[in-house]
This record gives C-alpha cells, sequence and structure tokens, in this order.
C-alpha cells in the first residue's frame, strides 16, 4: 500500500474512540514462511519485525494497553528446534529493543507461566519487567507459556490461598474480584481482539477477559500485518455498536 493510501486510512481513525486495551493473537508465521519455501523460523523472525513496528503504532495511537500471544501453553508440542528457535528470538527482540521500549515509558509485563522457560529467555523477561516497570505510557503485555484454562486455574489456586489466610471470605468472590486474582490482574478487559491468519479461533487466548472483546479477523499471516492491517481492524472497531446486554 502507497504512503498516501496509509496516511489517508490514518485520518479515517477517530482518536476520541481509541480501543483501551488491543490484544493480537500473532498467527501465520509459519505459513507465511511455508509460501515463500522458506524455514518456519524466518517467519518468527519476520513476525518478530511486526511486533516491533506495531509497538511502536501502539504507542503512536495512543493506546494504553497491548497484549500480544507469543507463545501459547500448546505450542511445547511443537518440534524442539522450532521452540527453540522461538526462545532466541524473544531474547533477540528483548535484548535490541529494551532501551527503546524503556525511553518509550513503554512498561512490559508477562501473562504466563514463565518459570517454565529455559534459563536465558526467563532471565531476560525478568529484567525487562524489573527495569520497565515503572513505566507509565503503555503496557505491553506478553503472553509467554500463556493459556487461558491455564490462567483460570491460576486465579483459583491464588483465590483458595487467601481464603486459607483468611485474607478474603468466599462469599467476597465475584467477577471483579477473580479478575484481581488471574495474570492481568493491572490490566483492563481487552477492548479489541485481532487475530490475522485465517483462523477463527480463540486458541486459550484470554478466556476470561474477552467475554464483551470486539474480534477482528484477517486472512493477511502476521509478517504481513503492516501498520495499514491495523489502521483497518481500529476503523472497524469503531463502527461497532457495543451493547454489553444492554440496548
Ligand atoms: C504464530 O505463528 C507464532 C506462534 C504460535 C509462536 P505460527 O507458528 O502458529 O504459524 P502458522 O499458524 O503455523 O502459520
Ligand atoms: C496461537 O496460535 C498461539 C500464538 C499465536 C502464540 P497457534 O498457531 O498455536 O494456534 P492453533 O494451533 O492454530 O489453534
Ligand atoms: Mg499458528
Amino acid at each position: 500500500m502507497s504512503k498516501d493510501k496509509v496516511l489517508e486510512l490514518r485520518n479515517k481513525i477517530d482518536f476520541h474512540n481509541i480501543p483501551n486495551h488491543v490484544a493480537i493473537i500473532m498467527d501465520g508465521n509459519g505459513r507465511w514462511a511455508k509460501k515463500r519455501f522458506l524455514p518456519r523460523t524466518a517467519g518468527h523472525q519476520e513476525g518478530m519485525k511486526r511486533v516491533m513496528d506495531i509497538v511502536e503504532v501502539a504507542k503512536k495511537l495512543n493506546i494504553k494497553y497491548l497484549s500480544l500471544y507469543a507463545f501459547s501453553t500448546e505450542n511445547w508440542k511443537r518440534p524442539q528446534e522450532e521452540i527453540d528457535g522461538l526462545m532466541k528470538i524473544l531474547v533477540y527482540y528483548i535484548r535490541s529493543e529494551l532501551e527503546k521500549i524503556h525511553e518509550n515509558n513503554i512498561r512490559i509485563q508477562v501473562m504466563g507461566d514463565i518459570t517454565k522457560l529455559p534459563k536465558t529467555p526467563k532471565g531476560e523477561v525478568e529484567k525487562a519487567m524489573e527495569k520497565t516497570k515503572n513505566n507509565s505510557k503503555m503496557i505491553l503485555n506478553i503472553g509467554l507459556n500463556y493459556g487461558g484454562r491455564d490462567e483460570i486455574i491460576y486465579g483459583i489456586k491464588n483465590i483458595l490461598e487467601d481464603i486459607k489466610m483468611g485474607k478474603i471470605d468466599e462469599d467476597d468472590i465475584t467477577t471483579e474480584l477473580f479478575s484481581k486474582y488471574i495474570y492481568t490482574q493491572n490490566l483492563p478487559d481487552p477492548d479489541l481482539l485481532i487475530r490475522p491468519s485465517g483462523e477463527l479461533r480463540l486458541s486459550n487466548f484470554m478466556l476470561y477477559q474477552i467475554a464483551y472483546t470486539e474480534f477482528w479477523f484477517s486472512d493477511i499471516y502476521w509478517p504481513d500485518f503492516k501498520e495499514e492491517y491495523f489502521y483497518k481492524a481500529i476503523i472497524d472497531y469503531q463502527k461497532r455498536n457495543r451493547r454489553f446486554g444492554g440496548i
């Protein structure tokens, strides 16, 4: 798409109605690579570049929370070689982007059980969270070894722990309280969920949080997800009539 066309799209965005929290299932890296007779890891590498771009675009649009699904609890089923490649890319991403992210006042947060990650990526992720913990422009929430069902169990266990300790009572449990016991405790629910790659499913992503989220699907593969697609998703979102069960 030409620069002018991209600008034209951007100008259609209503800056008074920007989704507060956007969640993205970054899918289609493997197929993008296959189409080009490249190894799947090449697709993940190109996908990482789109992460760099999209974080920048999100910041410019004043999006306050950006959740990215990077590695699911089910992705461990993949060949070890691919898992190793993904972990290497994660480490590369943090090492090369952390300074810029920090300068941009972005806070990195993770959802998922990172204790199961190999030592190097786990260390890099912890360092990034610690360094950026006081940043306030945007929260970049990355799903790593993340699964929606896993998260719900994690929340239940945390609640039970607090009941045992006498901090809360069983009768205190409400949907709002529960949302304080899961990974996204300091984040509002997503307003917009984007899934490229043509799949029309959630693949275990943010099951508790997306009760009233607007969905936007596209056939484009994640490595092709340039800023214009982000603008298109937001423009579509702004046409939706969100009723939350009301009239
Ligand atoms: C998304 O792309 C990246 C991860 C799941 C880590 P895929 O690797 O799932 O790509 P496809 O869906 O096989 O094309
Ligand atoms: C979802 O994509 C997980 C991530 C994007 C990290 P998958 O490629 O793992 O999902 P399925 O297997 O197509 O449902
Ligand atoms: Mg996939």
